[in-house]
């Protein structure tokens, strides 16, 4: 197992690219399956999860090839159906495949994904979905057994007590498009990565309007082709490496990224007294000596995402005054907490609430990675802090961060990745 190893407290400065949406990659890599032939992705990024899902692909009987962030995936005729635990397990985005696979062959066996470290995390919207549309769904044995002759197209409301859903949105959006009639999703997720899948989907000649919206309409047609496609920039991983430079008193200017997918978070960076200018495909970024606390309320898109909630905290607890963040997505993501307060933060967690108390200085210490923005998090912080610090358990990052320890040390970074 690999650790990094970081000495703080040096101000990181200059120039850095944007790589591709895993979240979007990995569904829009499951929604080629819907057509055979030779598929091609580009922009997908270099992460663990990505080859993750090559393997599932590779079990259902799929090549795939993946080189300089682009896939070819060539689709045989003839599919596997089942996902196995031990690729669920690894992954829960592998579920994905109930979608694509209902969809184009009518059955399926996935494994029922478990527990996680942010939460219970359940899928019954999903399965609420795939039964609405005509699936027949057995749960048995620890998997979701779905079988279906042609699904028939119906008016649907997906969202549950907190809310829309990106994987029920999306596995329900791929199972849909080749049913007879028209499906209508309300209550649909808007986050960005929603909005890809459906423009791969309909470059492959799927017809799907409302994208971007609540309500989705999905008029299924015959059959798809493969299509050649590229992944929008990942708006989690930029925030993260402003955070990065701002949070050390630097610059950065990040180049091909998608500021209008970011706005509320840049909002926040704004608020709390950072400078910044946002072009095209491109944000500046410059620390200030006047900052102050922020409250952030956690929500899904076109909220404050959650998936840069771990990283707001750890910028917070160096900014002077009370902030709170309220977690309304995951209420228990706050494993990266326990941490930080490790390294000299000053937070208590109430319920589903971070109260962070600004300290002048946080401190290098040893500290243990627990999911990927949590570990994201705790990188963060180190490189502000000063002296050195141990991260351990950084497969987490590896997960969703493309070459992030040479990003960061192309900006001035000291981090250096130590085999345990
Ligand atoms: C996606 O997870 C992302 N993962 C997560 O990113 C992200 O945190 C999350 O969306 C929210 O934005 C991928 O895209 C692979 P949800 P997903 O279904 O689809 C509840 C990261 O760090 N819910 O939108 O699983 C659920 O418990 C990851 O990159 C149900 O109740 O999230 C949660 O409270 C972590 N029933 C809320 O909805 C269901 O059937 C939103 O979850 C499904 C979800």
């Amino acid at each position: 197992m690999d650790k990094f190893v970081i000495k703080g407290g040096i101000k990181l400065s200059g120039e850095l690219n944007t790589s591709g949406s895993k979240n979007s990659s990995l569904p829009i890599m499951v929604a080629a399956l819907l057509a055979k032939g030779r598929t091609v992705i580009r922009n997908v990024p270099d992460v663990n999860d990505v080859k993750h899902m090559i393997k599932v692909l590779e079990y259902l009987k799929v090549r795939v090839k993946f080189n300089k962030n682009i896939l070819t995936i060539d689709v045989p005729k003839k599919l596997g159906y089942i996902a196995p635990y031990n690729f669920v397990r690894k992954m829960r985005a592998s579920y994905y495949v109930m979608g694509a696979l209902i969809g184009r062959e009518g059955k399926v066996d996935v494994s029922l994904p478990g527990g996680c470290a942010i939460g219970e995390r359940p899928i019954d919207l999903h399965l609420k979905g795939f039964r609405e549309l005509g699936c027949d769904i057995k749960l048995e044995k620890g998997y979701v057994k779905a079988r279906c002759k042609k699904l028939k197209g119906k008016e649907l409301f997906l969202q549950g007590t907190k809310g829309s859903s990106v994987g029920a949105t999306i596995n329900v959006m791929m199972a849909a498009v080749l049913s007879e009639g028209i499906t209508i999703i309300k209550g649909a997720a808007v986050e960005p990565e929603v909005s890809d899948v459906a423009n791969f989907l309909n470059s492959m000649g799927a017809k799907i309007s409302g994208i971007d919206t609540p309500v989705l309409k999905i008029e299924g047609v015959e059959n798809l082709k493969p299509t050649e496609y590229t992944v929008i920039p990942d708006r989690i991983e930029a925030g993260t490496l402003l955070v990065a430079s701002v949070i050390t008193g630097g610059e950065l200017f990040l180049k091909k990224c998608n500021p209008s997918h970011m706005h509320v978070v840049l909002e926040k960076l704004k608020e709390i007294g950072y400078k910044i200018e946002i072009g095209k495909d491109n944000i500046y970024i410059k620390s200030s000596k006047y900052l102050k606390p922020v409250n952030i309320n956690v929500l899904p898109y076109p909220f404050f995402p959650t998936d840069m909630q771990a990283q707001f905290i750890s910028l917070l607890s160096l900014v002077d005054g009370i902030s709170i963040v309220s977690e309304n997505i995951f209420e228990k993501r706050f494993m990266h907490v326990p941490e930080l307060i490790r390294m000299g933060a000053d937070i208590t967690i109430e319920s589903n609430k971070a109260i962070i108390k600004g300290v002048k200085k946080l401190y290098g210490a040893p500290v243990m990675a627990s999911d990927l923005r949590a570990s994201a998090a705790l990188v963060l912080a180190a490189i502000a802090a000063s002296g050195e610090s141990e991260i351990r358990r950084i497969y987490h990052l590896d997960r969703g961060y493309e070459s992030i320890e040479k990003k960061l040390r192309k900006i001035g970074a000291k981090i250096k990745r130590v085999k345990e």
